[in-house]
């Protein structure tokens, strides 16, 4: 029998969700990066990303200002930037300089990418929902740009090489990816 545990997220959806770096410019031209986990694809065409953004974060502002973000993939071994980039904000702090990342400007949309990650997603806001607590910022993919030696078949990006790093709301650890349990759209059939 399941028990009930209510109307919310945290400690209680426990699937994990990857780590993606949101990248904007601030009204000053200053590049910041903040950690979101709450988001991902929601549309193949037009293609299309989400995050979900407080009003009390600077690139929340960031956005409605510039109307386009990158989101940006680490790998593990990024990983304590990735977290310095939740915990600090770039109302008072250069994340960049403190990390010594490199901010590369985007020649599609109006935000930076980060140079050192394998995997950029260059996005204009198409859409804007309030949601409450959070606002959910829709963009569509102008381009996705991807370190070559993590490609595989010429234009396919490895998960495994790329490696990124998933968030457990339960227990707020990180996590690498795991085995790989089965082909999608394939392993059903032998039911
Ligand atoms: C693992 C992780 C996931 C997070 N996901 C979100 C999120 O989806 N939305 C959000 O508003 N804040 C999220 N945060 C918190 C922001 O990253 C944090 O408030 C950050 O300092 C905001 O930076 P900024 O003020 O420079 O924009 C997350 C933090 C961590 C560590």
């Amino acid at each position: 029998m399941k028990k009930s545990l209510g109307s919310k997220t945290m400690k209680t959806v426990v699937f994990p969700t990857v780590v993606m770096i949101v990248c904007t410019y601030d009204e000053n031209g200053k590049p910041n990066a903040m950690n979101a986990c709450w988001g991902g694809i929601c549309s193949s065409s037009p293609a299309s990303m989400a995050v979900s953004l407080r009003k009390a974060t600077y690139s929340y502002h960031n956005i409605v200002s510039r109307k386009a973000f990158t989101l940006n993939i680490p790998s593990s071994k990024y990983i304590k930037e990735a977290d310095y980039f939740g915990i600090a904000s770039g109302k008072d702090t250069d994340k960049f300089a403190k990390t010594g990342l490199t901010a590369v400007k985007s020649d599609l949309v109006d935000a930076p990418y980060i140079k050192e990650f394998p995997v950029a997603v260059e996005c204009v806001l198409t859409h804007t929902v309030e949601l409450g607590l959070h606002t959910q910022f829709i963009g569509e993919i102008m381009d996705v740009k991807v370190d070559e030696e993590m490609l595989i078949k010429g234009d396919v990006p490895d998960t495994e090489k790329v490696d990124p790093i998933l968030f457990s709301p339960e227990n707020m650890n990180y996590y690498g990816i795991g085995q790989v349990l089965g082909k999608a759209f394939e392993i059903g059939k032998m039911l």
